[in-house]
């Protein structure tokens, strides 16, 4: 079975006057959709961040071109560096005049037998995925107490934080640390306002993921949901967009699946 995916859906103006900062923004996946999301949903200016120049460009034209919204901006930056973050969200603060919405999207995956892995490569998956969200989510969650305004961080874990997969110990370790961080900084945040939820997809097919992974591979996935299809990058989007907005206000601390897989 193959069910298609539904029609695009028009943005509800879901954050109508917000400001969004969002990580790892410049690919082909899940981050420019959720800016695309958030410019429809109403955001009043987007900050594109990235680790690749060239890329951050093009996506910050594009994104304008797409939606209209004029006021989006694009600083590079790696979340594996605590002065990259830094100087990313005191540019934001600045650019935007306070930042509502922080979506952490950057995680990075390689595939290695636990047996085959060396120190290094799982530092570097652990260091960018779940140290990288670590990083940000501090320091906005510093900054959206001192600003005294609240605010909404909305994390990307995956699916695989809870299931076993092959070749994917570092990257599950990491996305499961990542669930744990959302509950804990949630249950910290709560007192000055501040809501962070995680969204865990669990496959969205894009050109770049297809370079990294078999095509057996992604059709094995793909054929245990029980849609037979992976996810659109605009449908994981609009669950970050809803956890981003006042519509999820009784949520903190939430990690949401979206995955159509019942095992
Ligand atoms: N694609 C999937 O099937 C899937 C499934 C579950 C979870 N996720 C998670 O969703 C998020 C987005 O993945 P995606 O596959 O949709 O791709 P994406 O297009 O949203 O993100 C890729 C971008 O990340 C940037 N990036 C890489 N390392 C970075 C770093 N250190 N700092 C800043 N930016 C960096 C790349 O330059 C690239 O532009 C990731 O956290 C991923 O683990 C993806």
């Amino acid at each position: 079975m193959n069910l298609k995916a539904p029609d695009y859906v028009e943005g509800h103006g879901l954050i109508t006057g917000r400001s969004v900062l969002i990580t790892a923004a410049a690919g082909a996946g899940i981050g420019f959709a959720a800016a695309t999301r958030a410019a429809e949903e109403g955001a009043r200016a987007i900050v594109l961040s990235d680790i690749h120049e060239g890329r951050l460009e093009k996506a910050v034209e594009q994104l304008k071109s797409d939606t209209g919204l004029e006021a989006v901006h694009g600083k590079l930056a790696n979340v594996a560096s605590e002065d990259d973050v830094r100087a990313l969200i005191d540019h934001a603060e600045d650019v935007l005049g306070g930042t509502d919405i922080l979506i952490n999207n950057a995680g990075l995956g390689t595939s290695k037998l636990l047996v085959e892995m060396e120190d290094d490569e799982w530092h570097k998956v652990i260091d960018v995925t779940l140290n990288g969200t670590m990083r940000m989510t501090r320091y906005m969650m510093r900054v959206m107490q001192a600003r005294g305004k609240g605010g909404v961080i909305v994390n990307n874990a995956s699916v695989l934080g809870w299931r076993a997969q092959k070749e994917q110990a570092h990257y599950a370790a990491a996305k499961a640390g990542v669930m744990a961080l959302t509950r804990c900084a949630a249950l910290e945040a709560a007192e000055f306002d501040v809501r962070i939820n995680a969204v865990a997809p669990s496959i969205v097919l894009h050109p770049m993921l297809r370079k990294s992974a078999s095509e057996e591979l992604l059709a094995e996935l793909e054929s245990k949901e029980a849609y037979g299809r992976a996810a659109e990058a605009w449908e994981v989007a609009n669950v970050m967009l809803f956890l981003a907005s006042d519509y999820s206000s009784y949520m903190t601390g939430e990690v949401v699946s979206v995955s159509s897989q019942r095992s």
